[in-house]
């Protein structure tokens, strides 16, 4: 082999290079999260981001291609997401190094090529290479005879040589290469046998066919190249190793998993340390390029996958000791392997980083829980002597915990116990099923729908076309002509009206697929192809989705200048009634930056400014440095941008948006809160929206004053009842005093401190005293407050004039500094000398009798 050519590094490298010097142009990588595909989960196949031009729906300006395209594939019948990492040469990610002509070369170039890379540049021995075809392809049966000999040629059927994007889409016959790892060359009858040890390494596809919605093959006006090389398997290959994880794509992650554990790698297939950190190798390549190219983990779709992916990464991850999340902390060692060559990682790191964290730390949670209810679980069963889980519980521990059918036959083994495969399947299905009917259209339905039909969109500027049928089937049409916008980029899809033959349909959803739009109604059309309709959109709502969408630029730009140049858009949601928008941001926003951002916005509004739409070139735009484009989306060679004020929001967008900021009328913050690590979501209203926010606002305001209305009228009927308390406790505190009364001179006497009292008390008791005594008595009553004294002094009618309590009550102040006076039968004082209070008690009577 050649040993100038050897790393990962340069292999890739050399495969780029040898095509670019082949007339071909090198081009990214799509991304791996395809935005505006229903049909795919994830980029799986270079091929992908070609689909329109096999199909002869659209155009590059170059005829042949080059370029190692990021894929996922976690479903298919190769690829069951359980068996990675158990084995040694499937992958959840992976990168595919691809060749293509569009109606350029054919076979020929196409098989002398493969073979100049793989046999003089890579140098691989010819005699470990095989050849297959399709089984009546004799042209390239008789091509490869130049370079092999007849018994390294096979052919085969349709399942391993007839290659096809999916149910409906480009195909053709395919020629696949098959590399034999054999020590003793003995692999010619292991071709295309599931063997590692014979392994395919590069597909070269020879698209011809269009896979019809009747499932026939139509011919396509050009004959194209469409091929797929494992970058993986094809280094394993070069570097001379059994297993893809041993190259230098893998070992870094393995051996940074192994330092953290301090288990070692063995290349023992069956090694449960070793398969744990194949899977862990593998998956973080997985969530770190989908997480970059802006898909989060959780519980919907593609979303769903992901969380899948991480959670049986921390599975295994636990299988090797870790209790605290550890994946997330490969990130730089995967970012040392490939962040040159897919720079969005590096630009993420922080992003991915801290989601895996935060997932792992969710889920080594759940774990924990699912594993102390797979104990009750157990129990229970004991406790009826049966020793079979029920599809039921298990299909519990799947749905609520997150364990995989096998993860819990493994650990019910583990115990002896048996699991109910059929009755969880039974139970999954059913989920299946409701979520089934849950959705408008099914995947299926979409997937069967997928086709070369062309919708011009007419919505940017009408709101009723006149428009053909182009398909019809029960509730579904597509049509040649629509204003209907179909869900994209956030925004929702309109809903409106079909009038087809004089009877109107009521259209629910938009989906779209390819290049066609699929109107999707709540009954029933009965009407042919070609048939006229009139679509039109419902335009109140519509409106109102235009002023949330120019909203949502605004804020963003507001959020940008608020807190900083590194807010980016995560996902948005534009609907009729509110908008949502998510960007990456690490920390609450603070009450006082929301209502700056929000005032920003509402100050937009008021400038009334005329929104600018342009087309332009994809590279126009990228040299725009203010334009807001978004890492990951995929966007055509002409993109459209959507201005208000030069100098504040440009942004790439397909939306449909107001004519002038001044139609928002107004933008109101509902709330802000943290969606994942790093991730905020804003929730706001705009225009009429803001009537209902007012008239609840409003309506709180009056519930509020009622309530405080409630509140005091209880305040005062609870001091009337504390009131008459306190006059029952100065009755029975009345007996007392009077019962401690001294007779001097003939009179009974009484002084008194009263503890915790105001003068009103005071007053009260002497009240009381003077009633229940009614002659013969005189009291003064004092009580400490604020650091002073109060006198209170009363005297029974019959002694008032020759003992008048004015006068009393002047002289017991004085003697505390003091003074006061008041009528004859009560009086009130006040005086400074507290520490004097005791000595005025014992003296007072003989004040009274002083002359
Ligand atoms: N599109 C072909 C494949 O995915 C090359 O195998």
């Amino acid at each position: 082999m050649n040993n100038n050519i050897f790393t990962a590094k340069e292999i890739r490298q050399s495969f780029l290079d040898f095509f670019q010097s082949k007339g071909h142009r090198v081009v990214p990588s799509a991304p791996v999260v395809p935005h505006g595909d229903p049909t795919l989960l994830f980029t799986n196949a270079g091929m992908n981001q070609f689909k329109d031009v096999f199909l002869g729906t659209g155009e590059r300006d170059y005829k042949r291609a080059v370029d190692t395209q990021k894929c996922i594939r976690v479903s298919g019948k190769h690829n069951d997401l359980e068996e990675v990492g158990v084995d040694t040469y499937h992958h959840t990610f992976f990168e595919m190094l691809g060749n293509w002509s569009f109606g350029d070369y054919y076979k020929e170039e196409a098989i002398l090529w493969a073979w100049e890379l793989l046999t003089e540049v890579w140098k691989l021995p010819k005699e470990r290479l095989y050849a297959t075809v399709f089984r009546t392809d004799d042209e390239a049966f008789n091509i490869w005879k130049k370079y092999l000999p007849e018994n390294q040629i096979q052919r085969f059927n349709e399942k391993d040589n007839f290659w096809e994007m999916g149910e409906t889409g480009p195909c053709g016959p395919c020629s696949e290469i098959h590399f034999d790892k054999t020590p003793d060359l003995s692999g010619a009858k292991l071709v295309n046998m599931g063997s590692p040890d014979v392994i395919e390494i590069w597909n070269l596809v020879f698209i011809q066919y269009n896979r019809n919605l009747n499932g026939e093959l139509e011919p396509l006006k050009a004959k194209h190249v469409d091929t797929g090389m494992g970058f993986e398997r094809i280094v394993s290959v070069i570097q001379n190793k059994q297993s893809n994880y041993e190259t230098d794509v893998f070992m870094p992650l393995i051996n940074h998993i192994s330092e953290l554990s301090g288990k070692k790698y063995t290349n023992e297939l069956n090694n449960s340390d070793s398969i744990a950190m194949r899977v862990i190798a593998d998956h973080i390549r997985t969530l770190s390029f989908a997480i970059a190219d802006g898909a989060l983990p959780g519980n919907e779709g593609r979303s769903y996958v992901l969380r899948r992916i991480l959670r049986r990464a921390s599975r295994y991850s636990r299988n090797l000791g870790f209790k605290e999340p550890m994946i997330y902390k490969l990130l730089p060692t995967l970012i040392s392997t490939l962040g040159d060559v897919f720079p969005e990682i590096v630009h993420e790191q922080n992003t991915i980083s801290r989601v895996i964290k935060a997932e792992e730390e969710n889920f080594l949670a759940t774990l924990e829980r699912g594993l102390a209810k797979f104990d009750d679980i157990l129990n229970n069963i004991k406790s009826q002597n049966l020793n079979i889980i029920s599809g039921e519980d298990a299909f519990l521990l799947y749905d609520t915990f997150g364990f995989p059918l096998d993860l819990t036959q493994l650990i019910a083994r583990e115990k002896g116990f048996d699991v109910d495969s059929a009755g969880f399947n039974e139970n999954m299905a059913n989920q299946r099923e409701r979520s089934r009917q849950a959705r408008k259209i099914t995947n299926e339905e979409v997937i069967s729908l997928d086709s070369n039909f062309i919708t011009e969109f007419t919505g940017y500027n009408e709101f009723v076309t006149k428009t053909k049928i182009l398909f019809v089937e029960k509730n579904k049409v597509i049509l040649d002509k629509t204003p209907f916008y179909a869900e994209s980029g956030g925004q929702v899809s309109d809903t409106g009206i079909l009038e087809i033959n004089g009877t109107i349909y009521n259209v629910v959803d938009i989906q779209k697929v390819g290049n066609a739009r699929i109107h999707i109604c709540n009954t029933e059309i009965s009407a042919q192809v070609g048939d006229v309709a009139i679509a039109k959109v419902d335009i109140a709502r519509r409106n109102k989705i235009m002023r949330n969408h120019s909203a949502t630029h605004l804020l963003h730009e507001a959020l940008k200048r608020v807190l900083g140049n590194h807010i980016k858009q995560a996902g948005s949601l534009v609907t009729s009634t509110y908008l949502r928008f998510d960007f990456n941001h690490f920390e609450k926003i603070p009450a006082d930056k929301l209502s700056e951002i929000e005032h920003i916005v509402n100050l937009k509004i008021f400038e009334a400014i005329d929104v600018k739409v342009q087309e332009m070139t994809l590279e126009q735009a990228r040299n725009n440095q203010s334009i807001k484009m978004f890492f990951g989306d995929k966007y055509g060679d002409i993109v459209r941008s959507v201005t208000m004020d030069e100098d504040f929001s440009i942004e790439l967008c397909g939306g449909t948006h107001i004519k002038n900021t001044s139609e928002i009328g107004f933008f109101k913050i509902l709330s802000e809160s943290a969606i994942a690590a790093g991730v905020r979501r804003i929730e706001a209203i705009t225009s009429i929206e803001l009537e209902n926010y007012i008239s609840d606002l409003n309506n709180k305001i009056e519930q509020n004053i009622k309530e405080k209305e409630n509140l005091k009228s209880q305040i005062k009927q609870l001091e009337k009842n504390l009131n008459s308390i306190k006059l029952q406790e100065i009755a029975s505190d009345t007996e007392n005093i009077i019962a401690q009364s001294m007779q001097i001179n003939g009179i009974n006497i009484i002084t008194k401190e009263i503890a915790n009292s105001d003068l009103d008390a005071l007053r009260s008791i002497g009240d009381e005293i003077r009633n229940r005594t009614s002659k013969n008595t005189i009291a003064l009553l004092a009580s400490v407050n604020n650091d002073k004294v109060q006198l209170c002094c009363v005297v029974t009618d019959d002694l008032k004039a020759q003992y008048p309590a004015g006068k009393l009550v002047g002289k017991a102040a004085r003697f505390l500094n003091g003074g006061g006076g008041g009528k004859p039968h009560l009086a009130t004082a006040g005086g400074k000398d507290i520490e004097k209070l005791p000595l005025l008690l014992n003296i007072f009577p003989d004040l009274i009798f002083e002359k």
